[in-house]
């Protein structure tokens, strides 16, 4: 049976493959360059669905001919057990909560902090401590100031719970031309209105990690790159994710420089 996320899903996946190829058609002399397609956060699941949707169309020898060599991607949404779960993890790495709290968890919640047992009273507690200490955090840079609660009249708490993926509170990057903007939350926007979000429909792709396997199978390259301030999408959880593919390696982890100056880590 497919669901409705699965028929919504599927028609953006192929309406942004048509305007790329309508694209292209309209603009031929570009047909023979090499093809990458990027994207970041929810693009995790996106990107490696339209790549994989034109490979097989290049295998089917469906025109026109593109010249995809891969992808790159940041911070993506892959596999949600994965990514979430790994939030824990990173806040005890960024020392947001104490070895005691992790180690705890850890234990009483048996490594899933997605799907507690409601009975499960001791790991209910860890997880309350967790979101105690985590829940003003900016989930998207724990650094940052949280804009949100100037935005929004609902402040998102961060809680553990399954749902947090589909309902979180993006109106915080819709700055209300009401309040005043403040030295750190710039832009001005007019008449931003909150998505409907009454709609109802089974999410049923949790994971691209199969789309990521196969394709590199088929030799795409792959760059995946991951600022390590997110903790909507943990680095971890993306390190975790990329070990399970069980990739051979060229060289360790080491730094990447520009200019003399390290810029990140690579592997
Ligand atoms: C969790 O919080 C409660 C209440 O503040 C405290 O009694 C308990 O020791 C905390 N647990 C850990 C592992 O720190
Ligand atoms: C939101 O969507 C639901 C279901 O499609 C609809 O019944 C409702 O009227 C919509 N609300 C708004 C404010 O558009
Ligand atoms: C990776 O290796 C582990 C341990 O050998 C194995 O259990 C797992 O199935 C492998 N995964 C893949 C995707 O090949």
């Amino acid at each position: 049976m497919v669901s409705r996320l699965d028929v919504l899903f599927t028609i953006y996946i192929k309406f942004l493959l048509l305007s790329c190829l309508q694209w292209l058609m309209a603009h031929p002399k570009f047909l023979k360059n090499q093809l990458y397609l990027a994207g970041d956060s929810y693009s995790g699941k996106i990107v490696p669905m339209i790549a994989q949707e034109i490979s097989e169309g290049l295998d089917a020898g469906i025109e026109p001919i593109l010249n995809l060599k891969g992808y790159m991607l940041g911070n993506p949404v892959t596999d949600e057990n994965k990514d979430i779960n790994s939030r824990i993890q990173f806040s005890y790495l960024k020392a947001l909560i104490t070895h005691e709290i992790y180690e705890s968890a850890k234990i009483n919640c048996k490594g899933d902090y997605m799907n507690v047992d409601p009975s499960n009273g001791l790991c209910k507690a860890d997880l309350q401590n967790v979101t105690t200490c985590t829940q003003n955090l900016y989930l998207a840079n724990i650094l940052e100031p949280d804009c949100s609660i100037y935005a929004s009249p609902k402040p998102k708490l961060l809680n553990w719970h399954r749902s947090i993926f589909m309902e979180q509170d993006f109106s915080h990057f819709l700055l209300s031309p009401t309040r005043p903007p403040t030295p750190w939350c710039r832009g001005t926007i007019k008449d931003w209105a909150r998505c409907n979000r009454t709609l109802s429909y089974t999410k049923d792709i949790s994971s691209s990690l199969n789309y990521h396997r196969n394709l590199i199978k088929r030799g795409y390259r792959v760059l995946i790159y991951s600022g390590d301030l997110d903790m909507a999408i943990p680095y971890v959880g993306t390190e975790t994710w990329i070990k399970s593919l069980n990739l051979t390696t060229d060289s360790g982890w080491q730094p990447w420089s520009v200019e003399g100056q390290v810029a990140g880590l690579v592997n």
